[in-house]
């Protein structure tokens, strides 16, 4: 089996299928939703804006919000490709997650996806969540040394972290199931030296055979909501400065208390609430006049007159992902948030 070191596909080639750059203002089905199941999270990691002053209360979004607001999805979800467990927090906290992915799998989504620090990803978890079918477990992991590691993730365990991530990739590899795993570094100046080390070691406990995946991207700075200093100083780039953002387009992002965000950058606080997805149809939300006020801005070659659009890195990183995968990259299912 060989390597393909991929950058992800052009911009425009990539979200062809999401949107016209002459979006004309019709309705948007998004072929991809993130819902945000706890607001709260065991780590402190330093790029991470959760701990960040904001008018959310930390919270587990409700049993049964969340089961009426699948139930009002799930007439969509033969065009939705990847649906999201997860947001500004640590799903595995969240006692009810493998019965939310066994209810997600039973209204008909193809793709479920966590992300995790896998601190608390205990055998017994691991299992469970194998069991209720998450089609995606994406491992975050920012070093291959406890030092390092540690310092970015501060109160994760690297020992503890390592040893949950390799024995769920073997149970899954012992039992048959049929999980992918993603494992995922966000490169930074404090951990870019070990990435050679890390990839050696990753790529021999993940299957690509599997679809399993390996992941390296760019630390960003969630719109200037973190210290650029953590960043890079250089990101700007004038030719995707003015191009529309793809994600506004083609993703949908509800948070534990139900607000509809501008998009993962803004999942601190929701600051333009476009609306409550408990309360109100989502889809209608994603296609309310606000909204499409601000697709209309960015189609215009204007995103750089909203504050949180100007300062955000996303786009500019997106070139320099790499992905370890032997699949091509019009293969590959679209890429979790964060
Ligand atoms: C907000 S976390 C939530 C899920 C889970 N707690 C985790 O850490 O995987 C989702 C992803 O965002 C990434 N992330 C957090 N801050 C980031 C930043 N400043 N730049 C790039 N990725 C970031 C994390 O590494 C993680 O992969
Ligand atoms: S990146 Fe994930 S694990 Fe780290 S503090 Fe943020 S939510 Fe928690």
């Amino acid at each position: 089996m060989t390597d393909t070191l991929t950058a992800p596909a052009p911009r425009s080639a990539e979200s062809a299928t999401v949107y016209d750059p002459l979006w004309n203002g019709e309705r948007i089905i998004p072929r991809r939703i993130v819902i945000e199941t706890i607001f709260g999270c065991n780590a402190a990691c330093g790029m991470c804006v959760i701990n960040h002053p904001t008018s959310r209360k930390k919270g587990i979004m409700p049993l049964d919000k969340f089961k009426h607001l699948i139930d009002r999805l799930a007439k969509y979800s033969a065009s939705v490709e990847m649906l999201d467990l997860f947001g500004l927090g640590e799903p595995v906290i969240d006692p009810h997650l493998a019965e939310r992915i066994s209810y997600v799998k039973a209204s008909g989504f193809r793709n479920t996806a966590i992300s995790t620090n896998a601190h608390l990803l205990s055998e017994e978890r691991a299992v469970d969540l194998l069991k209720a079918g998450v089609d995606t477990v994406i491992f975050s992991i920012d070093g291959f040394s406890k030092e390092v590691h540690e310092a970015v993730r501060a109160r994760t365990k690297y020992e503890r972290v390592v040893k949950n991530c390799v024995n769920m990739i073997r149970l899954r590899d012992s039992r048959g199931y049929e999980t992918r795993f993603v494992v995922r570094f966000v490169r930074q100046p404090s951990n870019e030296h070990e990435w050679d080390d890390y990839y050696r070691f990753w790529r021999g406990v993940i299957s690509l055979d599997k679809r399993d995946l390996l992941i390296r991207y760019d630390v960003h700075n969630w719109s200037n909501q973190i210290d650029n200093t953590t960043t890079r100083a250089d990101w700007r780039d004038p030719i995707i400065e003015v191009a529309p953002c793809h994600h506004i387009f083609e993703k949908i992002v509800i948070l534990a208390n139900g607000a509809v965000a501008l998009c993962f950058e803004d999942i601190l606080e929701a600051q333009f609430r476009f609306g409550n997805a408990f309360e109100d149809d989502p889809i209608d939300i994603f296609n309310s006049a606000r909204f499409n006020k601000i697709r209309k801005l960015h189609t215009a070659g204007k995103r750089c007159n909203l504050n949180i659009c100007s300062g955000c890195m996303v786009l500019c990183n997106e070139p320099r992902r790499v992905v370890v995968s032997d699949l091509a990259s019009s293969q590959l299912l679209p890429m979790s948030s964060g």
